[in-house]
């Protein structure tokens, strides 16, 4: 047991890129729980609790055989279920103790791997939000990843807040000169947030200039069903769209992995381009709001802090609190408008 808010074992996580699980296991933690990630000879996905229940050797260490994944010390087999289903050198007809492992749900969706930890529900697509499943087949996908030293909750803030822009990321997402009034309408609904911004089809900062063009709607996303994952969606008025989702995958409340996917709809955008060009800028982006990620995380441990003080501008904090430091948000319902100067 630890820390965590119970409810966070029924949501969906991103623990690796599929590219990265094979028939090799391989080590991940999500909210301090060890799990191994592996697949089977047929590409069926295990995920089970990295400790051998015989003398508690990592079963990533192990191996995949036809029976399932196989302990590295004495052999003990498991199937994907958890359950052991041979132990080497035992005489047939010997008492087996029915030992079973750990088991968490897992799947693939959009080239990643999501585990849920409590081991229920349907492993499918259809179990994520909607908006994640959103982008078409036919939308250019982009992918990357890093590791940063915070909580995956004030990552998650930093992503679907504008105010920090200005500040932060001078002169690329926002000048900080010119604020221009924008209204904001935050739609909370169980456990689901959706925030949308009207009155900036243009923005004054580098990205909107070389890469974007009049936008329609602007909106931000995040779901407790996948609750480390948010997503920000621009449409333009020239029938493109653009999804930038990240997803955060808490090792710790110390460290959270980072999964991005930058889905481009309709648009001229081919993979050199982007590579080239807009890829320079978005890592700046990115390389700057970890920093300052990085920077609240130990100075909150430095200065043993809670949680801070927030206004009407921190839009999205209460949803986020409710779902990562609360139990039970699932009555919320609401619709709040605002005018902020963005
Ligand atoms: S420790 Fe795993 S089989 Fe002995
Ligand atoms: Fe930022």
């Amino acid at each position: 047991m630890n820390a965590w808010n119970r409810s966070l074992a029924q949501s969906w996580f991103v623990v690796a890129r599929t590219s990265e699980v094979g028939t090799k296991p391989r080590a991940v933690t999500l909210l301090d729980r060890p799990l191994a990630i592996a697949r089977d000879a047929s590409g069926a996905l295990f995920a089970l609790d990295d400790c051998c229940p015989h003398r508690h050797v990592p079963l990533s260490a192990g191996r995949m055989t036809e029976q399932g994944l196989q302990c590295a010390y004495h052999g003990w087999t498991f199937a994907a279920d958890g359950r052991c289903v041979a132990i080497p050198g035992l005489r047939s007809g010997a008492c087996q103790p029915a030992v079973r492992v750990g088991s968490a749900k897992v799947m693939e969706v959009d080239g990643l791997v999501w585990v849920r930890l409590d081991g229920m529900g349907d492993a499918n697509a259809d179990a994520l939000p909607e908006f994640i499943r959103r982008p078409s087949v036919h939308a250019r996908r982009f992918m990357w990843q890093a590791v940063w030293n915070a909580r995956a909750i004030d990552a998650l803030e930093n992503f679907l807040d504008a105010q920090h822009t200005h500040f932060v990321h001078p002169g690329i997402v926002r000048s900080g000169r010119g604020r221009q009034a924008v209204d904001v309408t935050v739609t909370r609904s169980a456990g689901a947030l959706q925030v949308d911004y009207k009155g900036q089809p243009v923005q004054s900062g580098w990205l909107y200039r070389l890469f974007e063009s009049r936008r329609e709607s602007e909106r931000a996303r995040f779901d407790a069903a996948a609750a480390g994952t948010a997503q920000l969606e621009y449409r333009y008025e020239n029938g493109s769209a653009l999804y930038f989702t990240l997803h955060f995958s808490p090792v710790s409340e110390a460290v959270t992995r980072v999964y991005g996917t930058l889905h481009i709809e309709n648009r001229w955008a081919p993979r050199w381009a982007v590579r080239a060009f807009a890829w320079p800028l978005l890592r700046r982006v990115l390389r700057q709001d970890r920093q300052i990620v990085e920077a609240q995380a130990q100075n909150r441990n430095r200065c043993r802090r809670g949680e801070g003080i927030s206004t009407e501008l921190d839009v999205v904090r209460p949803a986020l609190d409710a779902v990562w430091l609360q139990s039970n948000e699932a009555s919320t319902e609401s619709v709040h408008k605002i005018r902020v100067f963005l």
